[in-house]
C-alpha cells in the first residue's frame, strides 16, 4: 500500500509524531529552529503533505515547487503564515488545531494580566537585583486591582470567551468588541458589546483575542492607543502585528498607558535591539500561551488526526478552507 510522503517541519510532540510515523513515509526537520524557506521548498517537491508550524511561511513559492502537495496540516490555531486563498485555488487542503488550546491560552492571558497589574515580574527582578533594602514600605511596587475592574476584550471567540469566564470570578465589568456579536457570552457573563473606541476608553485591562487578518493588521495603532486610559494595561496573546509595536513603545515610554504584557510580536523572536526590552512596565514572553504539556501533545495528535482523516478519504476534522472541496473533491 502506498504510504503518502509527509514533511514535518519540526519535531512535534510524540503523541502526534508517533501516529504520523506509523502511518506515513515521514521525514522530520531535526533542528530546534525552523527550517530555512529553501529547505521547505526543496522538501515540498516530493511530498503529499506538509506538517507546519506558525513560523513557517507557506505560500505560492512552496506550492509552485510541490506538484503532489495535497494538504498542509498546521500545528496551531492561527494560520496567518499560510496563504490559504492560494492553497484553496490550487485544491490544497489546510487544517489547524483549534479548540484544544482555548483554556490553556486563556490561562496564560490571565497570568499575564495578573502579573502586569501586580508587577510580579518586576518584583522578582527587584528582589534578585538586590533592590529590596527596606523590609516593607507603604508605597513599594504598587500595582492596580484586578478585582472589580473593567476588562475590555477585543475578540470574543473561543479564547476571548474563556478569558471572560475567568474575569467573571473577579467580579469584573466585561466589555467586548468583535465583528459579530456573541450572545452566548452576553448571557453567560453579562459581557457588554461596545464599539472599539468605547472599549479602549473605558477599560482598565484590554486583552486581544483576534486572528491576524487584513482587517486586524495594526488594529491598535497610534490613534487607537491615544484613547486608552493612562492607568490601563494592554495584554496581547493573539498575533503581534495586530498592534503597531513602535506606537505602543512610544505610548509606554511616555506613560500614556500603564503597561503591556505581550506574548506575541511583530517579529519573532523579538530582535535583541527591540526598545521594548528597556521598559520596566512591560512583560515579554516568547509566544508560549498554548505551551502546556497536555495541550501541545493534544495539538500534535490533532495534526495526525487531520492527516489520517484526509488520506482515508474523509473531510479532516479541522479543515480551515472548506471551499477547497469544490476545487478538489476528496478521493476515497
Ligand atoms: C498559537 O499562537 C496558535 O495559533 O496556536
Amino acid at each position: 500500500m502506498y504510504r503518502p510522503k509527509v514533511y514535518v517541519t519540526r519535531e512535534i510532540p510524540e503523541r502526534g509524531l508517533k501516529k504520523i510515523l506509523e502511518r506515513f513515509d515521514a521525514e522530520v526537520w531535526p533542528e530546534y529552529g525552523p527550517p530555512p524557506k529553501k529547505v521547505i521548498v526543496e522538501k515540498a517537491r516530493d511530498v503529499d503533505a506538509l506538517v507546519t508550524l506558525l513560523s513557517d511561511r507557506i505560500d505560492a513559492e512552496v506550492f509552485n515547487a510541490a506538484p503532489k502537495l495535497k494538504i498542509v496540516a498546521q500545528m496551531a490555531a492561527g494560520f496567518d503564515n499560510i496563504d490559504v486563498e492560494e492553497a484553496t485555488r490550487r485544491g490544497i487542503y489546510v487544517t489547524n488545531t483549534p479548540g484544544v488550546l482555548t483554556e490553556t491560552t486563556a490561562d496564560f492571558a490571565w497570568a499575564l494580566l495578573m502579573a502586569i497589574a501586580r508587577r510580579v515580574v518586576e518584583a522578582d527582578r527587584y528582589v534578585r537585583e538586590g533592590k529590596w533594602k527596606v523590609s516593607w514600605h507603604p508605597s513599594m511596587l504598587l500595582g492596580r486591582d484586578v478585582y472589580g475592574a473593567t476588562l475590555g476584550l477585543i475578540g470574543a471567540g473561543r479564547i476571548g470567551s474563556a478569558v471572560a469566564r475567568r474575569a467573571r470570578c473577579f467580579n469584573m465589568r466585561i466589555l467586548y468588541y468583535d465583528i459579530v456579536r456573541n450572545p452566548q457570552i452576553e448571557k453567560e457573563v453579562g459581557a457588554i458589546f461596545v464599539d472599539l473606541d468605547t472599549l479602549l476608553r473605558e477599560s482598565d485591562f484590554i486583552s486581544i483575542h483576534v486572528p491576524l487578518t487584513k482587517e486586524t493588521y495594526r488594529l491598535i495603532d497610534a490613534e487607537k492607543l491615544k484613547l486608552i486610559k493612562k492607568t490601563a494595561y494592554l495584554i496581547n496573546t493573539s498575533r503581534g502585528p495586530v498592534i503597531d509595536e513602535k506606537a505602543l513603545y512610544e505610548a509606554l515610554k511616555e506613560g500614556r498607558l500603564a503597561g503591556a504584557a505581550l506574548d506575541v510580536f511583530e517579529r519573532e523572536p523579538l530582535p535583541a535591539d527591540s526598545p521594548l526590552l528597556k521598559l520596566d512596565n512591560v512583560i515579554l514572553a516568547p509566544h508560549i500561551a498554548s505551551a502546556s504539556y497536555e495541550t501541545r501533545s493534544r495539538m500534535a495528535e490533532m495534526v495526525a488526526e487531520n492527516l489520517i482523516a484526509f488520506f482515508d478519504g474523509k473531510i479532516p476534522p479541522n479543515l480551515v478552507n472548506p471551499d477547497v472541496v469544490k476545487v478538489k473533491p476528496l478521493s476515497a
